[in-house]
């Protein structure tokens, strides 16, 4: 079984996601410790009330970016994690720290990646006039939202929809799509191999995805 740190910001609505389908047995893993930077973060309720350690490492208490990805580094060390999953954490992690673990960090972003790394992607997809949005699960590699992408989910962009209408419809498959990633990556039939990501060549036609 593999064990995943979770890393996140907010709400967490992901990392809800994520425990459920655990609990439900549909992924074979276990989530050892969510980590926030900020300690609103009701992410961190989520966890407590799951019975996962909450740990809060407030970035406003380090000198630099460098110091806060040590700190956070030598936490998620002690847990000793497979995998480390970015469920709105809304950091820039060093090169340092993404190159500590190598293939073993996804993100989810609310884009059609390459489109919209940043902040503020639904405006932006809004104001370009985009006929559709979406989502991007991705491993993690020190170029900003620009590592490997393992799999997208699009929504249509309807006339006069405002940004947070747009927001919630990403968000709903975010859900959706992120615990199934996660189970990929814990049953070995996921992998980031030469900057790529590679699936197992079966998934997705079961997935209903080719
Ligand atoms: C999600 O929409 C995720 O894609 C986004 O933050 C939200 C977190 O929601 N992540 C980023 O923007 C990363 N740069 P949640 O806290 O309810 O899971």
């Amino acid at each position: 079984k593999k064990s995943i740190v979770v890393l996140l910001s907010g709400n967490g609505s992901n990392l809800q996601a994520i425990i459920d389908e655990i609990s439900r047995q549909k992924i074979n893993a276990k989530i050892v410790a969510v980590i926030a930077n900020q300690k609103t973060a009701y992410g961190l309720i989520r966890a407590e009330n799951a019975g996962i350690p909450a740990i809060c490492i407030d970035h406003t208490s380090f000198a630099s970016r460098e110091d806060y990805d040590t700190q956070m580094a030598s936490c998620i060390n002690e847990f000793n994690p497979n995998l480390i999953v970015l469920a709105g954490f809304m950091r820039i992690l060093t090169p340092a720290f993404v190159e500590n673990y190598q293939g073993r960090i996804l993100n989810i972003h609310p884009s059609l990646l390459p489109k919209y790394k940043g902040l503020q992607t639904h405006q932006r997809a809004i104001d370009a006039g985009d006929e559709e949005h979406g989502a991007s699960v991705h491993f993690v590699t020190p170029e900003l939202d620009g590592g490997p992408v393992v799999l997208q989910s699009k929504v249509p962009i309807f006339e006069q929809q405002d940004a947070q209408e747009l927001a919630d419809r990403v968000q709903q498959q975010e859900r959706q799509m992120y615990p199934l990633v996660i189970k990929w990556f814990c049953e070995d039939r996921l992998k980031m191999i030469d900057n790529k990501a590679v699936l197992d060549n079966q998934i997705l036609a079961e997935e209903g995805y080719a």
